[in-house]
């Protein structure tokens, strides 16, 4: 009885095979385990006579070493296929797999931060079309038919004549004032970024698109000196404290009066360089106290309210602040210039 057990498992134990961890547990347990086969037959082995002891006895030894045998070479080779993957995850003289971490262009961060700094003043980001109609990129804005202001700003056309005018693309952000003012009541306190057009041949110091920043804030009382205080905030957050302001008379259809601001030259502290061409100042923006009539085109009494805009070209902030000479850089999308502001303002 013994002997066909141990004949029928041993057949069975010399054809067993695997790879697999879980399987060869299952082995052992059935096989080797204390409630397993070879326990059994040992405690069957116990009742058997004498003289069947001294030869099954051998055999049962034997059977008992061919399991654990057989255990212990399928283990072998389990243990060291597992450890040679594990060694190859850890294998710390393979190369690194490099990534590049994208970076932020230039002209976004530029804009992120002019608006935060209007942000701690009370200033809201609002957004217009960039294909505009003539009414809100010109007429509304106090530029009358046919006057030579329009010349100002050369202008692509997508659409002559219609309903509302000439669609264009816009020329400036000035026409989101429009829109703004258009839809509510005073007070306003806005900022308007966002992408302009101009028929320009493409160089260095002109490009056919390019980016603004408008400011717009109406309410009672708005006074020039409102717009100047507001200004010199900005430059003192944007540049560092210390940057001096200077305001030139200057002509827009849309303010009255208007104005150019000047800066002490980021770069040079005003002793003359290249960017400020030996004057030590540059421009940033345009300004001034919104015209009567432009309110009125929104709807807006003009006797009850007052206010003032401004618009700068993110290009030139950026331009000063980074030390750009060559605009057609931010538009051509090489990496080699674009990589190095990732670590300028995350
Ligand atoms: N729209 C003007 C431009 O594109 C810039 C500007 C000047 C905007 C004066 C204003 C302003 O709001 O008051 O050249």
């Amino acid at each position: 009885m013994l002997q066909d057990q141990i004949t029928k498992y041993t057949a069975e134990i010399n054809a067993f095979d695997t790879t697999n961890a879980g399987e060869l547990e299952q082995f052992r347990i059935r096989f080797l385990g204390t409630k397993g086969i070879i326990k059994d037959i040992f405690d069957e082995f116990k009742a058997v006579s004498p003289e069947e002891k001294r030869t099954l006895g051998k055999v049962l030894n034997e059977f008992k070493q061919l399991a654990e045998a057989k255990y212990q070479a399928l283990n072998e080779v389990i243990e060291s296929s597992s450890s040679q993957t594990e060694n190859a995850a850890l294998d710390l003289t393979l190369p690194g797999e490099g990534f590049e971490i994208g970076a932020r262009h230039p002209l976004a961060l530029v804009r992120r931060e002019i608006i935060e700094i209007f942000n701690k003043l009370g200033f809201s980001v609002a957004e217009g079309p960039e294909i505009e109609d003539d009414w809100h990129n010109f007429s509304a804005l106090n530029f009358p038919e046919e006057h030579p202001a329009r010349d100002m700003q050369d202008t692509f056309f997508i659409k002559k004549g219609g309903e509302k005018g000439d669609i264009a693309l816009r020329t400036h952000t000035s026409s989101v004032q429009v829109r703004m003012m258009e839809a509510g009541q005073p007070p306003f306190r806005a900022l308007m970024p966002g992408r302009v057009y101009r028929n320009e041949a493409i160089s260095a110091r002109a490009h056919c698109f390019f980016h603004q920043v408008e400011g717009l804030y109406v309410d009672e009382n708005v006074s020039f000196a409102d717009l100047k205080q507001t200004l010199f905030y900005f430059v003192q957050e944007l540049y560092g404290e210390g940057t001096k302001v200077r305001f030139r008379p200057s002509y827009f259809p849309f303010t009255e009066p208007s104005a150019e601001m000047d800066i002490s030259c980021s770069i040079c502290k005003g002793d003359g360089c290249q960017m400020c061409k030996q004057s030590g100042w540059v421009e940033i923006l345009g300004c001034g106290m919104v015209d009567p009539n432009v309110l009125e085109n929104c709807g807006i009494d003009s006797k009850k309210y007052s206010g003032f805009a401004f618009g700068m070209g993110i290009e030139r902030i950026a331009n000063l602040k980074f030390e750009i000479k060559d605009l057609r850089l931010f538009s051509e999308n090489d990496v080699r210039f674009l990589k190095q502001y990732k670590t300028a303002i995350i």
